[in-house]
C-alpha cells in the first residue's frame, strides 16, 4: 500500500517520519513519500492516483488544502464546512476527501485544558487552519473570536461560523483564556497580551519554540507547540485509512 503527501513545495514536510514510525509500530506494509507536484501538474497528478490504483490515501498540505476538493467523488461535511481537505482516502478509483486538523488542534489542546467548552478563545489569521481551528474550538464549545491582519477575510470566517472578529493590529483590546496562531508566519504581538495560566498554542513547527511561544513561556503561559497539532492530524489520518487508532505511546 502506498500513500504520501501531495504538497509544493513539499521538502521539509515531517510526514513521512510520522507516517513511518505509525506503520511500524502498528505493524502495516506500507510506504509514504512525498508528492511534490507542481500546480501545472496537479490535475495530471490525480487523474494518475485514480487510476492507478495503487497509492490508498494521501495527506494533502499546503497550497491544495481547497483546490483538490473539485477532484473528490465525496467530501465529508466536516471537510465541506471547514472548506478544506487534508486528507484523501482511494478505494477503487474514488477518491474520498476528510479533514483532520481540526481534531489534530482540538487533541492538542485537551493535553493541556480537558474542557473547552466556554472557554474563550482568540484566534490569529483566517486561512484554511484557521478555519479548521474554529470549527474544532465550536464543536467543543468554546468561544472563538478571530483576528487577521486583513478585517474583510476576519469578517467572512466570521459570518461563516458566526463568530466576533477583528482587527490583528488591535490585539490588546481583547482577552482571552487561549490564543492559537494559525498562521504560516511567525507573528508577534505584544508582551502585555500574555496572562500568567493563559494557553497559548502556535501551529508553526519550524522553529519548534516560536517568538511568540517564548513571549508567551517567559510571562508564565502554558504552551503548546506546533508539531502537537501535525501528530495528532497525522493519527487521523492513519485512522481514516486503516480503520483503527494508532497504537498508544507513540
Ligand atoms: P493556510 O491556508 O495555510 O492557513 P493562508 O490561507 O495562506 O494559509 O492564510 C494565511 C494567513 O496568514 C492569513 O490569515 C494571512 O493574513 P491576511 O489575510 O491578512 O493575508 C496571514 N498572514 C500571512 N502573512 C502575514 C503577516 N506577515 N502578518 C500577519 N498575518 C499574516
Amino acid at each position: 500500500m502506498r500513500f504520501g503527501i501531495l504538497a509544493h513545495p513539499a521538502g521539509h514536510s515531517l510526514s513521512p517520519a510520522i507516517f513511518g514510525k505509525f506503520f511500524k509500530t502498528s505493524g502495516v506494509d506500507a510506504t509514504y513519500e512525498i508528492f511534490d507536484i507542481e500546480p501545472s501538474g496537479l490535475s495530471e497528478f490525480i487523474m494518475k492516483v485514480k487510476s492507478d490504483g495503487g497509492i490508498k490515501g494521501l495527506s494533502v498540505s499546503s497550497p491544495y488544502k481547497e483546490e483538490i476538493m473539485k477532484f473528490l467523488d465525496e467530501i465529508s461535511p466536516d471537510a465541506r464546512m471547514i472548506g478544506a481537505v487534508n486528507t484523501v482516502s482511494c478505494e477503487g478509483g474514488k477518491l474520498r476527501g476528510f479533514n483532520t486538523d481540526y481534531v489534530g488542534a482540538v487533541v492538542a489542546l485537551k493535553e493541556k485544558i480537558a474542557d473547552l467548552k466556554g472557554k474563550k478563545v482568540v484566534v490569529l489569521g483566517a486561512g484554511g487552519a484557521s478555519r479548521a481551528i474554529v470549527y474544532g474550538l465550536l464543536k467543543e464549545g468554546a468561544e472563538v473570536c478571530l483576528l487577521n491582519r486583513t478585517v474583510g477575510k476576519a469578517k467572512m470566517v466570521a459570518d461563516h461560523f458566526g463568530i466576533s472578529y477583528g482587527d490583528l493590529g488591535e490585539i490588546m483590546k481583547h482577552e482571552c483564556d487561549i490564543l492559537i496562531q494559525t498562521t504560516s508566519v511567525l507573528i508577534d504581538i505584544p508582551v502585555g497580551f500574555f496572562k500568567k495560566g493563559m494557553v497559548v498554542m502556535d501551529i508553526v513547527y519550524k522553529p519548534l519554540i516560536t517568538p511568540l511561544l517564548t513571549k508567551a513561556g517567559k510571562a508564565g503561559c502554558e504552551i503548546i507547540t506546533g508539531d502537537r497539532m501535525l501528530l495528532h492530524q497525522a493519527e487521523g489520518q492513519f485512522e481514516i485509512w486503516f480503520g483503527r487508532k494508532v497504537p498508544i505511546g507513540m
